[in-house]
C-alpha cells in the first residue's frame, strides 16, 4: 500500500454558530489563544507524515491561504530587530509541504466536500480526513494513530469517542460487535440519530483514513433531507463492501463548531500556560 502522505481538510463551512464573528473570518481560523484551529490540525497531519494540505474551500476563505503564506519581509523585520520568536511564529508551514485549495462550489454537506478531492488522490492510495474544529489534545498524534491502524487492517478507520446521550444526536454515531483494546470492527454507522435509534454511545469525531474507492460511493450517494451528501452514507458502503475500523481516541476533544466547546478548548490550553493560569484563577476570585 501506498503511503498515506494527503489529507482534506473540509473548511467550506458557514461558522453560523459563530456569527457575527464569522461573517469575514472563517471558523476554522478561529484561535485557541494565539494560534487558529486550522493551524493545530495542520501541525498535527504535517507530524503524522502528511505532505499535500488539501483544502476544501469556499469563495470567502481566502484568509486560510493568506494564514499559511510566507511572510518573509516581515520575518527579515523581525529577525533584523532581534526577535527570533516572532519571527518563528510566522512560519505557519514549512515550505516543503504541498497546498492546494480546491473551491466546494456549493454548500452540499462534508460527503460533498470530501468529494472534491477526487482528482488528488490516486487509486489504490488511501488519505486523512481532518475536521479542523474537532480541537484534540492528546498524548499521541490522533493522525498518527489512524494511519498506523489503516495501514496494519488496510482499511479505512475511523476515529471515535464515548458521547453523552443528550448530544449523540449531532454525531455520526457507530455501532460494533466487540473491542480489542482501542480497537473494533464497525458493523452499523448511522448519521446523527436520535438517543434511542443510536447502536452505541461511540460518536465519530472529526479524524478519518480513507480509501480512494470511497469516490464512487460518494458519487451515489443521495443527499439527505437536508439536501447534503453526507460523508457517513458512504461511509457504509464502504464498510459492507471493504470493511471498516474504528479507534477509540485517547485524549481529550473539544467540539470547537460549538460555543461551549470553543471556550472550553480556550480555557484548558489557558490553565496549561502557568501565567494564564494564574490570572484567571485571580480574576475567578
Ligand atoms: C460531521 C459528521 C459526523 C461526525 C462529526 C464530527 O458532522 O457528519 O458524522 O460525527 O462531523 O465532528 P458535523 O459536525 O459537520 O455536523
Amino acid at each position: 500500500m501506498k503511503k498515506i502522505t494527503k489529507a482534506v481538510f473540509p473548511v467550506g463551512g458557514m461558522g453560523t454558530r459563530f456569527l457575527p464573528a464569522t461573517k469575514s473570518i472563517p471558523k476554522e481560523l478561529l484561535p485557541i489563544i494565539d494560534k487558529p484551529l486550522i493551524q493545530y490540525a495542520v501541525e498535527e497531519a504535517v507530524e503524522a507524515g502528511i505532505t499535500t494540505l488539501i483544502f476544501i474551500t469556499s469563495a470567502t476563505k481566502h484568509a486560510i491561504s493568506d494564514h499559511f503564506d510566507p511572510m518573509p519581509d516581515l520575518r527579515a523585520h523581525f529577525i533584523n530587530q532581534g526577535k527570533h520568536q516572532l519571527a518563528e511564529k510566522l512560519d505557519t508551514l514549512p515550505l516543503e509541504i504541498k497546498r492546494v485549495f480546491i473551491p466546494q462550489g456549493q454548500p452540499l454537506g462534508l460527503g460533498h466536500a470530501v468529494l472534491q478531492a477526487e482528482s488528488l488522490i490516486e487509486e489504490d492510495e488511501m488519505f486523512a480526513v481532518i475536521l479542523a474544529d474537532d480541537f484534540i489534545e492528546a498524548p499521541n498524534n490522533p493522525l498518527s494513530c489512524l494511519i498506523q491502524h489503516a495501514q496494519q487492517g488496510q482499511k479505512a478507520t475511523i476515529s471515535v469517542e464515548q458521547v453523552a446521550a443528550d448530544r449523540i444526536s449531532s454525531y455520526g454515531v457507530i455501532g460494533t460487535a466487540s473491542w480489542q483494546g482501542d480497537l473494533a470492527q464497525v458493523s452499523e454507522i448511522i448519521e446523527k440519530p436520535s438517543a434511542e435509534d443510536a447502536p452505541s454511545d461511540y460518536g465519530v469525531i472529526g479524524r478519518y483514513v480513507l480509501p480512494q474507492a470511497l469516490f464512487q460511493r460518494l458519487r451515489e450517494t443521495h443527499m439527505d433531507r437536508n439536501q447534503e451528501i453526507q460523508l457517513t452514507d458512504a461511509l457504509k458502503q464502504i464498510m459492507t463492501e471493504q470493511g471498516l475500523q474504528a479507534v477509540k481516541l485517547s485524549g481529550q476533544r473539544f467540539d470547537c463548531g460549538s460555543q461551549d466547546g470553543f471556550v472550553l478548548a480556550n480555557l484548558h490550553v489557558a490553565m496549561k500556560s502557568p501565567e494564564l493560569a494564574e490570572k484567571i484563577r485571580q480574576s475567578l476570585g
